[in-house]
């Protein structure tokens, strides 16, 4: 089957497959502040964006600072449509235009995850923006724009190595919003996929397209599979920065099948030729 969803028979089996779906999605690198010795999932980490600064929130199961008293349903909304449980519209910073892709079952076995991470009694970080970036209102006509809600569909067309290569990529490990440079609403161009970014501070995402000379098209797949399991280049390099938490946090994670499957899709997309 496409989503790899093994019926889940007790709730030990869905805590295990959430924590799967939970290293693939990347929600550690953001959602602790490592870099300040923060506790995992408390939150607190900056963000700076061309919108201004924005903390991320406790996402642990403590029961008043971060998710422990939500639903199951209200996590789904949250990660589906970008609204909180007080019908508040999130920052697009907060990765929902890729997460809505992930399907119902992977959203609640992540639930079930992250419902039994140790509680950290952290509360939240204001978000440090200019006044005319403070209305959350602003971010519904974004959603209007750019949100596509509801999760992956599958190419029938394709293999299902490949369709779940594309669904690991674009619902979960969120390339793309790294990788893809973005127009002037912060929002993912895609017609230049993997072409390279500008993140926030001095940092750049490369060109991962399968351009031979600005991408990785000299790569081979299996230069793929172990750059994303172990962070090291075909050249013997070392990954750093971003990418080197990235990997730390959730590739390195998954299973090999998993990678093998989102090089074959990576390497399946248009050549670009402009970071
Ligand atoms: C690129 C960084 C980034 C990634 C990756 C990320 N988040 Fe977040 N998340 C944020 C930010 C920033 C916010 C705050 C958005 C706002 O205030 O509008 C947020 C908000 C949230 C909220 C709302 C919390 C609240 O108190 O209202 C939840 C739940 C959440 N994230 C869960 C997750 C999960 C689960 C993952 C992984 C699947 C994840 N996030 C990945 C940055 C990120
Ligand atoms: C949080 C941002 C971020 C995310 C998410 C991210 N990357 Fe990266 N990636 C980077 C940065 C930054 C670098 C440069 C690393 C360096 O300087 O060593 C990089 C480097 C790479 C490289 C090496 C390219 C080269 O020419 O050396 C590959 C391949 C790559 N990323 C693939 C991926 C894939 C596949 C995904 C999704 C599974 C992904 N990245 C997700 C930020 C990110």
């Amino acid at each position: 089957m496409l989503i790899d969803s093994p019926s889940v028979h007790s709730a030990e089996d869905s805590i295990e497959r959430g924590e799967y779906v939970f290293r693939a999605a990347g929600c550690e690198s953001c959602h602790t502040d490592a870099d300040h010795d923060g506790e995992f999932l408390a939150g607190g980490r900056a963000f700076d964006t061309p919108f201004g600064g924005f903390y991320s929130p406790n996402i642990t199961s403590d029961k008043t600072h971060g998710i422990g008293s939500w639903t199951a349903e209200e996590f789904i909304r949250a990660m589906r449509e970008g609204i909180g449980p007080e019908g508040q519209d999130y920052y697009p910073v907060f990765p929902y235009a890729t997460y809505t892709r992930v399907s119902d079952d992977d959203l609640l076995a992540m639930y079930a995850y992250l419902q039994q991470t140790p509680p950290v009694a952290q509360p939240n970080r204001p978000h440090d923006l200019p006044w005319y970036m403070r209305f959350r209102t602003a971010n519904w006509i974004w959603k209007l724009m750019f949100l596509e809600p509801g999760p992956f569909r599958p190419d029938t067309g394709r293999s299902s190595t490949w369709n779940r290569g594309a669904y690991l990529v674009t619902a979960l490990a969120h390339c793309d919003e790294c990788h893809t440079p973005r127009n002037s609403f912060g929002a993912l161009d895609l017609t230049r996929r993997m072409a390279g970014a500008a993140l926030g501070g001095d940092e750049s995402a490369p060109n991962i397209s399968p351009d031979t000379a600005k991408g990785i098209g000299n790569w081979r797949q299996a230069d793929l599979v172990r750059y994303l399991s172990k962070g090291i280049r075909p050249d013997e390099e070392f990954a750093d920065g971003a990418m080197a938490e990235v990997i730390d946090n959730g590739l390195s994670h998954l299973r090999v099948e998993d990678l093998e499957a989102m090089a074959e899709y990576l390497m399946s997309l248009p050549a670009q030729q402009n970071p």
